[in-house]
């Protein structure tokens, strides 16, 4: 089964609508100007809510092949909760993709495993691909316990969905100390996580469903460091923070497969 490979860029609370447009103009250029093969890469960016309409906005309008998605989404499908964004809300604005569980969400706002898969439940509801974000914090993987700690958020997170749906979901390895700080992991600490995650949801859903699914790798990716870690086996693409910022920077993310020695 061939996984083709996936770069969102995770823009995290970064750019009004305005400045949104020009990056993804730019980043459009950018892939063109390099003749980029949107069938070998799919490329997405996730702007904040504010940033949405007018990212649909301008993709329509320049048939661009970039997708996008949002950054969360509410467990609830309409009502009294205030601030919240709906999952259906969100697919009317035709986002393909929906992160779940970041790191940061999980840290700032205390979001649960089970809660991260009511929002991945909510997002496929509505037609979209939920990103499931795990990963371990620095005194996790100083004592050793990365791969279990992580799998058990795999198994809190897909408790809540059903084989069908688990199907439709995307998985970003996130390790905590990785992201923002500059501090990659190596290719062979990707591939460690991201090759036990593929055996868990082998497991729990078997082999071929596993095949299927994507599995990312985030933090600190960039475009010096991308090749090596897309070489990997089971790491099908990045979410890249940061560096997704700088349209002439995610771009050559993109195009990891031209440097890759
Ligand atoms: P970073 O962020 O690339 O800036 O490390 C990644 C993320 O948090 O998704």
């Amino acid at each position: 089964m061939t996984r083709i490979p996936l770069m969102a860029g995770n823009w995290k609370m970064n750019l009004d609508h305005l400045e949104a447009i020009t990056v993804v103009q730019r980043l459009h250029w950018a892939l063109q100007d390099a003749q980029f093969d949107y069938s070998q890469v799919e490329v997405a960016v996730l702007p904040p809510f504010t940033a949405l309409r007018s990212v649909q906005t301008v993709t329509d309008a320049d048939s661009m092949a970039i997708v996008y998605g949002a950054q969360d989404v509410s467990t609830h499908p309409a009502g009294a909760y205030t601030g919240e964004i709906a999952a259906e809300m969100l697919a009317k604005l035709g986002c393909r993709y929906v992160v779940v569980g970041h790191s940061e969400r999980r840290q700032y706002h205390g979001e649960t495993d089970q809660e991260v898969g009511e929002k991945a439940r909510a997002a496929l509801g509505g037609g979209m691909t939920p990103i499931i974000c795990v990963g371990e914090a620095l005194a996790i993987r100083k004592a050793g316990e990365h791969v279990a700690y992580t799998l058990a958020q795999i198994d809190g997170v897909y408790a809540e969905l059903g084989p069908d749906l688990a199907a439709g979901t995307v998985v970003a390895y996130e390790p905590v100390w990785a992201i923002g700080t500059g501090e990659v992991a190596t290719p062979a600490d990707a591939q460690e996580v991201c090759g036990a995650i593929r055996q868990r949801l082998a497991s729990l859903y078997g082999r071929d469903a596993a095949e299927g699914i994507r599995i990312l790798y985030g933090g600190s990716v960039k475009s010096s460091n991308v090749a090596s870690i897309m070489a990997e086996p089971d790491v099908d693409g990045g979410l890249v923070g940061g560096a997704s910022l700088d349209p002439a920077e995610f771009a050559k993310i993109c195009r990891f497969a031209e440097h890759i020695a």
